[in-house]
């Protein structure tokens, strides 16, 4: 029997699916997993698909299996999980093996192994993988770190069973080691602030204007015809238009309003921070959902924080549409932003166009104005940053008026956005060239001689005339 060309070990739902997506691309490949119970199932799902599909219950039989140097995707947990697994397959691998993560891995933790296992003489690739469960088995967006070298022995595999976009395949390598799981946390954290951003308009809609499921998904879909065009809005769309089989009621309307989270939005937001930036509107997203997870608090806070219902909220659809496509601009720019500032820390040389453009297709944020980010990051970006890029200057500066109306009247009425709040916030103090930071720096000096630049001279370390009781001693 020929050998198979890549080994994936980890059977849950990713796992499964993209085994059967390299099967069914011609390649033949080897699978297994903790418990084995499910593996004839998977072995039944490969028939007939181009490529071998072999399972094997056994680790010795899997690696066993596999053509050499070998090269084995591990599809299990990235935490404790995987440092597990690896330190007991470790001594049965031999020098130039190469292992892959394909999970959600901390990029500190991608550093440390690809260290790790390089220092053996094994390779290691960290591989970020997004569009769930129907992407994994059709076509992901695939963010690869690691060597080129590396990666040049499993690229034909990784571009075949990747998502296309008029032909191009949604995958690359984006830099070494931990370069591929830090841009796929970053989609994360893109893909929360896209999410609640959604979700505040929905809130806005069910909560300040009456709309129904069915009036709010119609607008959704809508959009999505537009501007907004992209897989979230899409889901959206049909998400508040499916009603419950077992009650008849509005699905969405039956779901407890307490929302999950992995790590990948939380890591986005310490990662930014570490990198001095602020990915305003994807810190306002990770604080929606532990806040959302107060369900207590919140329903004994709406007993006694009570108040009297604030002006009626009247937003046109038009004016909605154009603040969300503002907000999400500038949660796109942030993103790219904290890639950039990580790429310059570790020495990644990302291309980010080229990470615009594997986001085109496959991923959970797939949309329409990808290209168009792609676009403006190749003809190069002011300061860096795209909400100054000339093609997205029409959407930004038109959104502007409608994202402070929606805010305003959002906030007149007791309506919480925090992350468009967080998108205007940011966007106002960057069209403003004279900020309120002397002041801090005076403070800082005031307290703490910390000393200020002066905008009349140069230099630095220059104090003011604070006097006694400041912390200069007078
Ligand atoms: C993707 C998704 C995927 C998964 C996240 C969701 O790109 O395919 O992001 O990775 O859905 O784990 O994360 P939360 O559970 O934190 O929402």
């Amino acid at each position: 029997m020929t050998k198979a060309r890549i080994g994936v070990y980890g059977m849950g739902t990713m796992g499964r699916a993209l085994a059967l997506n390299i099967a069914e691309k011609g390649f033949p490949v080897a699978v297994s997993n903790r418990s084995t119970g499910d593996l004839p199932q998977v072995v039944e799902a490969a028939q007939g698909l181009a490529g071998d599909l072999s399972a094997h219950e056994s680790i010795a039989d899997f690696l066993a299996a596999l053509e050499r140097p070998r090269s084995i995707l591990f599809m299990i947990p990235s935490g404790a999980p995987l440092d597990q697994m690896l330190a007991d397959i470790l001594p049965l691998l031999d020098k130039g093996d190469l292992v892959i993560d394909g999970g959600n891995a901390d990029f500190n933790d991608t550093r440390r192994r690809s260290a790790e296992l390089t220092a053996q003489g094994i390779d290691f690739i960290g591989m970020g993988v997004s569009g769930g469960e129907e992407g994994a088995r059709h076509g992901p967006s695939i963010m690869v770190g690691g060597r080129a070298e590396t990666y040049a022995r499993i690229r034909d595999i990784v571009e075949a069973i990747a998502a296309r976009y008029k032909g191009d395949p949604c995958a690359a390598l984006l830099g070494p080691d931990g370069a591929g799981h830090f841009v796929k946390t970053v989609h994360n954290g893109i893909e929360y602030a896209d999410m609640q951003m959604i979700a505040e308009v929905y809130g806005l809609l069910r909560d300040a204007m009456g709309w129904s499921p069915d009036r709010a998904a119609a607008l959704f879909s809508r959009w999505n015809e537009g501007p907004l065009q992209s897989y979230l809005i899409e889901i959206t769309g049909k998400v508040l238009a499916a009603a419950d089989p077992e009650t008849g009621q509005p699905m969405v309307d039956v779901i407890l309003d307490r929302a999950g989270q992995k790590g990948t939005g939380r890591w986005t937001v310490i990662e930014a921070l570490k990198l001095g930036q602020s990915a305003s509107t994807i810190e306002a997203a990770v604080a929606a959902r532990s806040w959302s997870s107060m369900k207590a608090l919140r329903v004994l806070g709406q007993e006694q924080l009570a108040l009297p219902s604030g002006p009626a909220i009247d937003l046109d659809d038009a004016v909605l549409e154009a603040a969300l496509t503002a907000a999400k601009i500038t949660a796109y720019a942030q993103g790219l932003s904290l890639l950039q500032a990580a790429s310059e820390a570790f020495d990644w040389q990302i291309d980010l166009a080229r990470v615009a453009e594997i986001w085109r297709a496959g991923c959970i944020i797939r949309s329409a104005i990808l290209d168009d980010i792609a676009g403006a990051v190749r003809d190069g970006l002011p300061q860096g940053s795209l909400i100054l890029a000339p093609r997205f200057r029409a959407p930004v500066l038109g959104g502007l008026p409608a994202l402070r109306k929606v805010v305003a009247q959002a906030s007149a009425g007791g309506v919480p956005v925090p992350a468009l709040s967080g998108a205007l916030s940011y966007l106002e103090v960057m069209r403003r060239a004279r900020g309120t930071a002397n002041l801090i720096q005076a403070q800082r000096d005031f307290f703490g001689a910390h000393g200020f630049e002066r905008t009349d001279r140069e230099g630095q370390g220059f104090h003011g005339p604070w006097g006694q009781g400041s912390g200069q001693g007078g």
